[in-house]
């Protein structure tokens, strides 16, 4: 196994710049997941690891060596592309072992390689199989077992589980993890899903218009997202943006949208004191959010609110709420009956609140 590294890295296809400025070191056997909106770069950035692309500008290194004159067949790495890439016209056990056959491995190796991916992907009763002959999950763990099989280096692995639909995503997803786990590889993964980057990975690199965002154990971005573009790309339902102004009463900062007045951290005077605008955006993620009827909540510390729809999803309930012309959108586990008009309180868990600058949109940080 490896450890990698992007040191620069700048990818320009004619006027488009796919990939800008990209750093990152990968520890080896570390699970690395890019991800971020469609036409972000993350596969152009994993198709110059793989050596499929050649930088415009900058240095990868494999285990300290540049690799940028490097052809991909040398750089000892294997590929798990969106599409699975199966022959066709080849039984499983023929896909499996197609790479180590064109290396000229012996036979006897290639049918040991292929049989031992089989048993620890679950698919010794396909190897008999042609690709149009399985399901989706199904080929999508031949495409794995190809790349287990290489014993490589490092794994790519480009959107794997998205032609898969919501319930084999999620199961592939948990399948992945303990996979992975079991064989220590160093792995490369990218994906447009939020929640696969959050349950996969040791550490995420959240990227937008080539521009590597923020990187960090999910966690960790979750929890202290450095901008409004992480914030919000994290979690689901995503993190509510509240436009605000500052109110200055004397001494006192406070942050008001209309006639409402929001409560805030304790420690965050001194950096909005210290801000030179007057506008901000206050983001609270739903979960650390309660909804209650109107004589529930300390009206000292909840602010009103109109409930605009409740969405029952079983475990959780989804509210929907209207404050000052905002939109916020509460969770929570506990029921919560009300209909559309109702007035409510909405209570703030508020040493969760992050306040951005609408401008940069730069976390405040305090
Ligand atoms: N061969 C190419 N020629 C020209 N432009 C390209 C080429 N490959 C990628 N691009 C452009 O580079 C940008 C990044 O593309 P890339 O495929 O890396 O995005 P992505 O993050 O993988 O998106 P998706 O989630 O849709 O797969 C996009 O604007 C894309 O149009
Ligand atoms: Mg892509």
């Amino acid at each position: 196994m490896a450890d990698c590294r992007f040191e620069h890295i700048t990818k320009r296809f004619g006027s488009v710049v796919a990939v800008n400025d990209f750093n990152l070191t990968i520890a080896d056997k570390e699970f690395v997941t890019l991800v971020g909106p469609s036409g972000c770069g993350k596969s152009t950035t994993l198709n110059l690891l793989a050596g499929l692309e050649d930088p415009s500008e900058g240095l990868i290194y494999i285990d300290d060596k540049v690799v940028n004159e490097v052809p991909s067949g040398k750089r000892d790495i294997a590929m798990v592309f969106q599409s699975y890439a199966l022959y066709p016209h080849m039984r499983v056990r023929e896909n499996i072992g197609f790479g180590l056959k064109v290396r000229g491995m012996p036979v006897d190796e290639i049918e040991r390689r292929v049989q031992e991916a089989a048993g620890i992907l679950g698919i010794e009763p396909l190897l008999d199989r042609r690709p149009r002959e399985l399901s989706g999950g199904q080929r999508q763990r031949v495409a794995l077992g190809r790349a287990i099989t290489r014993d490589p280096k490092i794994f790519l692995l480009d959107e794997p589980l998205s032609n898969l639909d919501a319930k084999l995503r999620t199961q592939m997803r948990a399948d992945l993890k303990l996979l992975f786990d079991r064989l220590g590889g160093t792995v490369v993964y990218v994906t447009h899903d939020q929640a696969e980057a959050m349950t996969l990975s040791d550490r995420v690199v959240v990227m937008r218009f080539g521009v590597v965002q923020q990187v960090g154990a999910p966690l960790d971005l979750y929890d202290d997202p450095d901008n409004m573009f992480v914030a919000g790309f994290l979690g689901n339902p995503s993190m509510n943006f509240i436009e605000c102004d500052l109110e200055r009463q004397g001494d006192q900062l406070r942050l008001r949208t209309g006639e409402v007045r929001w409560p805030l951290p304790l420690n965050s005077s001194g950096a909005l004191a210290a801000q030179s605008n007057d506008s901000f955006v206050l983001g609270i993620r739903p979960e650390d959010i309660t909804v209650g009827l109107m004589d529930e909540l300390d009206p000292n510390t909840s602010v009103p609110c109109t409930v605009h729809l409740v969405e029952h999803m079983g475990a959780l309930n989804v509210i929907y709420t209207d404050v000052a012309e905002q939109r916020v959108v509460a969770t929570m586990e506990s029921a919560f009956d009300a209909r559309t008009g109702d007035p409510a309180r909405l209570a703030f868990k508020v040493e969760k609140i992050h306040i951005f600058d609408p401008e940069t949109s730069q976390k405040v940080r305090f």
